[in-house]
């Protein structure tokens, strides 16, 4: 187990896409059991593989997961979206001290792979659903700021 170096601010690879993953193997297992320490250790309730400069489609997630509080995923996909949206206050690992109001759909549906390899299926809502749209957005190297309204990005760049 190792605590990873999370990446920060303005380092490039947080702006890159992801790469799928084609086989969970030793290799994937050990980065999700680094990402969830690291994840700990930061007190973080998410963290996506490019933020430890590793550009594979890997998310871990901090949540409710029927009896499971961790969460693994491997290639996540949002199959569908509520139209329904929420504001909500996000921070993201890679960017300390920064909290901010975004807008995101309320209910969610994702599937990808567990640390096994099997499909999995999720429902989330709420938080769990914020958090899992906040990483996914990262595995295409969107960043929490490109979700602001043009109205809150004009009134950030203001106060910067
Ligand atoms: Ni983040």
């Amino acid at each position: 187990m190792a605590i990873l170096e999370i990446k920060k601010n303005k380092e490039p690879v947080l702006k890159k896409r992801a790469r799928k993953v084609r086989k969970v193997d030793k290799e994937i297992r050990q980065l999700i059991v680094d990402m969830v320490q690291t994840m700990a250790k930061g007190q973080g309730i998410g963290l996506a593989a490019p933020q430890v400069g590793v550009l594979r489609r890997v998310i871990v997630i901090q949540g409710d997961f029927k009896g499971q509080r961790i969460l693994g995923l491997i290639n996540p996909k949002i199959t569908k979206m509520s139209k329904e949206k929420e504001k909500g206050t996000e921070g993201c690992l890679s960017f300390p001290g920064v909290f901010l109001e975004i807008k995101r759909a309320k209910e969610i549906k994702v599937k990808g792979l567990d640390i096994n390899g099997k499909k999995v299926n999720l429902k989330a809502k709420g938080l769990l659903a914020r958090v899992l749209q906040h990483e996914i957005d990262h595995l295409n190297g969107i960043l929490f700021f490109n979700r602001l309204g043009i109205i809150d990005k004009i009134k950030l760049k203001l106060w910067h």
